[in-house]
């Protein structure tokens, strides 16, 4: 089970603020082997990372997040409402992450948040930075916009995408191959040892998410997947060492 990535969701985000650089910090600290993130884009164009569509839940903001330009969202405050001792975390940029990701050699899952807005463009953004960074063998790109995803292998098709789904698909590994993908990133729930089986044999690969429970990381590990998206990657690190 040498392989299996182990992705913090939004970071390491139990312990500290969701998709924020302390968080993605300490995801590593914690023996995460890759970050999974959301990227929106702001008002002038510029790719931040941040889950909701709206400012309110994580940052000192209101509203939406298009609507603002990146100098006005990095003036806001996206730690202290998790907790007043990250008072100073700000909303981060791909860049940032991406930095970070190839500094230390970890995978990156970039979730490209295109499900409520259509952020034009966005595929072509993120590709261009991945490749700037030299980093398309060490990205999955996904979404629950799997329009998107086709878009992103007509412009790059080295970049691995996977489709986020929550539903039983059947053979989910020939939908995916319909519109080149590389990955499930399934709903824990909806994933079987057989499918994971049929995957493999189709060249897919299985990450589901997004697993908190360790009886539940044991099951899949078992089943075979290929990594697993977690909110506890130091649970998922305890159990990957004990193999
Ligand atoms: O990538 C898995 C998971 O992040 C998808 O759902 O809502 O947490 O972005 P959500
Ligand atoms: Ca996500």
């Amino acid at each position: 089970m040498g392989n299996v990535v182990n992705f913090a969701h939004r970071g390491s985000s139990k312990v500290c603020p969701e998709n924020t650089m302390a968080a993605f910090k300490k995801a590593l600290e914690q023996g995460a082997t890759g970050i999974e993130t959301d990227v929106q884009l702001t008002k002038d164009g510029h790719m931040v990372l941040i889950h909701d569509e709206t400012l309110e839940r994580t940052t000192s903001g209101s509203g939406w997040v298009k609507d603002y330009t990146l100098q006005e969202l990095r003036s806001l405050d996206a730690g202290g409402k998790f907790d007043p001792a990250f008072q100073g975390e700000v909303i981060p940029t791909l860049d940032e992450l991406l930095e970070l990701a190839q500094d230390q050699g970890i995978i990156v899952n970039i979730e490209l948040k295109n499900g409520v807005i259509l952020y034009e463009g966005l595929e072509q953004k993120v590709i261009e930075r991945v490749k700037a960074f030299q980093m398309e063998d060490r990205v999955v790109i996904s979404s629950f916009n799997h329009y998107s995803l086709y878009l992103c292998k007509q412009l790059a098709p080295k970049i691995r995408t996977g489709i986020l789904y929550m539903e039983g698909l059947f053979e989910p590994w020939k939908y995916a191959d319909t519109l080149r993908a590389d990955a499930l990133h399934a709903y824990h729930y909806a994933v079987l040892p057989e499918f994971v089986q049929g995957a493999k044999a189709a060249g897919k690969v299985y990450h589901p998410f997004t697993v908190n429970d360790v009886q539940e990381m044991q099951r899949l590990l078992d089943a075979g997947v290929d990594g697993i998206i977690t909110d506890y990657p130091d649970r998922l690190a305890e159990l990957l060492a004990a193999k």
